[in-house]
C-alpha cells in the first residue's frame, strides 16, 4: 500500500467534499435555471461535473495506491438561495474551505514524506487557484451590475 491508513482515510474524506461541491454546484445550477439565466446555469452545471470528475480522481488514487475506498455520507446542499450574490459567494467561501482541506492533504502527504501523494495533491492545488480566481471575478462583475442586470452577465459569462 503506498498511503497511510490515516492519508487513505483523510483522502476519502475528500471524495465526499468533493461529491458535497458537486451536489450543491448542481444546485446552484438549479437556482439559475429557474430563473432562467441559461448561461448561470450552465457554468454551475459544468462546475458541478468537474467536482465530481474531482472525487473519481481521488477514487482512482486511492485504488492505484493499493488503499480502500469508502465513500462517506453527503451532506445536502443549500437549495434556498435569495439572489445571484448570495450564490456565488457562498461557491467562493466553499472553494476556500476546500482548498484548505488540499492544503491538509499537501501537509500530511510531506509529514509523511509521501511524495507520490503529495506530487498527485499537486494537481488539486493549481485547481484550486483557478477556481477561487474564476469565482472571485464572477463574484466582482455580479456585484457590479446587481441584480437587475444580470441578463446582461450572461454573455461575459458564457466567454469565461
Ligand atoms: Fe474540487
Ligand atoms: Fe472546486
Amino acid at each position: 500500500m503506498l498511503i497511510s491508513e490515516k492519508l487513505n482515510k483523510k483522502i476519502n474524506d475528500q471524495i465526499g467534499h468533493e461529491l458535497e461541491a458537486s451536489n450543491q454546484y448542481m444546485s446552484m445550477a438549479a437556482y439559475f435555471e429557474g430563473r432562467h439565466l441559461k448561461k448561470f446555469a450552465e457554468l454551475f452545471r459544468k462546475q458541478s461535473d468537474e467536482e465530481r470528475a474531482h472525487a473519481q480522481k481521488f477514487v482512482q488514487f486511492v485504488l492505484d495506491a493499493g488503499g480502500t475506498v469508502k465513500i462517506p455520507a453527503i451532506p445536502a446542499p443549500k437549495m434556498d438561495f435569495a439572489s445571484a450574490e448570495e450564490v456565488v459567494k457562498a461557491a467562493l467561501d466553499w472553494e476556500k474551505v476546500v482548498t484548505d482541506k488540499i492544503y491538509a492533504l499537501v501537509d500530511l502527504s510531506i509529514s509523511e514524506n509521501n511524495h507520490i501523494a503529495r506530487e498527485f495533491l499537486g494537481w488539486f492545488v493549481s485547481e484550486q487557484l483557478e477556481e477561487m480566481s474564476s469565482m472571485e471575478q464572477l463574484l466582482g462583475v455580479v456585484q457590479m451590475s446587481g441584480e437587475k442586470n444580470l441578463l446582461m452577465l450572461e454573455a461575459y459569462v458564457s466567454h469565461s
